[in-house]
């Protein structure tokens, strides 16, 4: 769920479906692209604006690291053979990805983009743009709700109660998880 449209939509359906997909299969890169579209609500243009731009550079052209060695993730990217040589070439410019620092770089559409964002991992990821929703001017936050499988907006007491019952009972299955595994290792 990316309430942040994808740039390329219009015009390449390979892009969506060999890009993007894939890798919204994998579960924290899922999340990572979920907290751009839960970080949009509500927010104001200038705010969507910002996160459109950490889209951009993410989903669409980010760089990641595997085993130390660079590697590209960006749908963007992986649709362009020429630019993806280009950003892993070694002549590329390349910046650790920080939300605060990638929301303010140009997005270039017609030719190849004047600097590449890297994560370490899409959780790290995830965690920055976590921390940088929070500094996004809303009067509620939001949260998605897997047992309806839509948004919560969380503005007033019993929506956070209802949040709070929930984690209980996670709790609870936590702390049952622990007492049988602890009976079962003889602790
Ligand atoms: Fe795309």
């Amino acid at each position: 769920m990316t309430y942040v449209s994808c740039f390329w939509s219009h015009r390449d359906t390979c892009h969506e479906l060999l890009g993007h997909v894939p890798l919204l299969a994998e579960p924290s890169f899922a999340q990572f692209s979920q907290e751009i579209g839960l970080a949009s609500l509500g927010a104001s243009d200038e705010s969507i604006q910002t996160l459109a731009t950490c889209y951009f550079f993410t989903v669409e052209f980010g760089l990641c690291k595997q085993e130390g060695k660079l590697r590209a993730y960006g749908a963007g990217l992986l649709s362009s053979i020429s630019e993806l040589k280009h950003a892993l070439s070694g002549n590329a410019v390349i910046k650790p990805f920080d939300p605060k620092v990638t929301c303010k770089q140009e997005c270039i559409i017609t030719t190849f983009q004047d600097v590449y964002f890297v994560s370490d991992s899409f959780e790290e990821a995830k965690v920055k743009m976590r921390e940088f929703a929070k500094t996004i001017k809303r009067p509620f936050t939001v949260r998605y709700n897997p047992y309806t499988q839509s948004v919560d907006v969380l503005k007033d007491t019993p929506s956070i109660n209802s949040v709070v019952e929930e984690l209980r009972h996670e709790l609870d299955i936590v702390g049952d998880a622990l007492s049988r595994l602890n009976k079962h290792l003889g602790v």
